[in-house]
């Protein structure tokens, strides 16, 4: 086990590239199942949940590599539809393999992925979605097996705007017999990105990024060449950590447009944030605002993977703020961590009432799952002495090695391992 050394009270400064997103990678990854032949995918994340997903495909029977920022994946000689139990209870991104197998098997075979630290996380809405486009399913204990002779397009009304049930669907929907219709779907920019790799192969989409998307199917796909958009998560975190810090930092290689509300958010509580093409500049000299609501929702929304975060910068704001979280109920386990470090923050049910506090102090936190170990590792650098930040394999599956992005914008952070014999100081 490893865990993350910081000496805080040091503003961030300086340039970092922000690297591709693993939200839009993993389903662009799963995706490429649908077409015989070999893919190339740039700009993917040296993510522990890549190689998880790299892992899974070489199971099912695919050439699949990382090198560098591009993976290669080989479909021709796919032999099996069936999600090995252990990997897929390591990430829950494999339920996204359910749509593009069924698509080109006509049966899949897989796990529940089961509740994590943020959530319930049911997938109802994935299996009622594809049930719609005539797919049997039939789930027995933790197993679920989905068989379809043909899957049939369809009207499919979602409960609720899921990112993974209308990338399932979607992906389902490509080689289904005629045109299915996802109403009230999820919005994401990753949606987008899934959407332009698949028509990128030769699929009939529209509507990716509004609540309504048209799928006609067509009965064969090419693999392709496709990059992926950069990762609006990790730009958010790097934004808030600038202002946190009091520091001036320039994101290169992000795109702007998927962040406007957490821009929105973050102007409000007093930092400058400058836009250039695919560069953000976000700088923070004073102590910031407080926000009477923060309220997490689906995209164009303020992200639920960003509520850990603003909630410690607005924990050293100067009054009293309200952030609600309306996407997962269990997303609310970095505050035990925060208070620890002198944070004043009382929850009752989904609401968080932050008190501002004029510093935070370095302690040893616990990373309960990847956003709000990435909310404590911000808290770290703004708060005064050292804080260890425990339980790091959580964070390396989002961000490719955050302690070397921050070190080189002036950082003092360490990886270092449990028994402190192998230690890799990078500031
Ligand atoms: C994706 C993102 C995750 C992000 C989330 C919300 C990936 C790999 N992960 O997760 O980082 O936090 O979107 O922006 O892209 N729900 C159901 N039934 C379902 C599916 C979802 O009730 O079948 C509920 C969930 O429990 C949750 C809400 O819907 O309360 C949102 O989940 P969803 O949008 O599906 O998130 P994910 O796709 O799992």
């Amino acid at each position: 086990m490893e865990k993350l050394v910081i000496e805080g009270g040091k503003p961030l400064s300086g340039t970092i590239r922000i690297h591709g997103a693993k939200n839009a990678a993993l389903p662009i990854m799963a995706a490429a199942l649908l077409a015989e032949g070999r893919h190339t995918i740039g700009n993917v994340p040296d993510l522990l949940d890549i190689h998880v997903m790299l892992d899974i495909l070489r199971e099912l029977g695919c050439k699949a590599d990382l090198s560098g920022d591009t993976v290669t994946v080989d479909t021709t000689s796919v032999s099996s539809s069936h999600i090995p139990e252990d990997l897929m209870r390591q990430m829950r991104s494999s339920v996204f393999l359910m749509g593009p197998l069924l698509a080109r098997f006509g049966k899949v075979q897989l796990y529940q992925p089961g509740g994590c630290a943020i959530g319930e996380r049911k997938i109802n809405l994935h299996l009622q979605g594809l049930q719609a486009l005539g797919a049997v399913v039939e789930e027995t204990g933790s197993t679920i097996v989905c068989w379809a002779n043909r899957l049939t397009g369809a009207d499919v009304v979602l409960d609720f705007p899921s990112v993974g049930a209308t990338e399932n669907i979607m992906m389902a929907a490509v080689k289904a017999e005629g045109t299915t219709t996802i109403y009230n779907a999820a919005r994401e920019p990753e949606i987008v990105d899934l959407q332009n790799f698949l028509i990128a192969m030769g699929a009939r989409i529209i509507g990716a990024g509004t609540d309504t998307i048209t799928i006609e199917g067509v009965s064969e796909l090419q693999p392709c060449e496709y990059r992926v958009i950069p990762d609006r998560i990790v730009t958010g975190t790097f934004m808030v950590a600038a202002a946190a810090t009091r520091g001036s930092v320039t994101l290169e290689k992000v795109n702007p447009a998927h962040l406007t509300s957490v821009t929105h958010v973050l102007k409000r509580a007093g930092v400058q944030i400058a836009v250039d093409g695919d560069i953000i500049h976000v700088s923070c000299h004073s102590r910031p605002k407080s926000l009477d609501r923060v309220v997490t929702a689906p995209h164009p929304g303020f992200p639920t993977d960003l509520q850990s975060q603003i909630m410690v910068f607005l924990s050293l704001a100067d009054g009293v703020s309200v952030i609600k979280e309306t996407i997962f109920e269990g997303r609310f386990k970095h505050v035990d961590e925060l208070s620890r470090m002198g944070a004043d923050i009382r929850v009752d049910l989904s609401s968080a009432l932050v008190r501002g506090v004029p510093r935070l102090y370095g302690a040893t936190v616990e990373a309960t799952d990847l956003r709000a170990g990435a909310a404590l590792v911000i808290a770290g650098l703004a708060a005064r002495g050292t804080t260890v930040v425990e339980q790091v394999h959580h964070i390396d599956r989002g961000y490719d090695r955050i302690e070397a992005m921050l070190s080189s914008l002036g950082a003092r952070i360490s990886r270092e391992s449990a028994s402190y014999t192998r230690k890799t100081l990078l500031s």
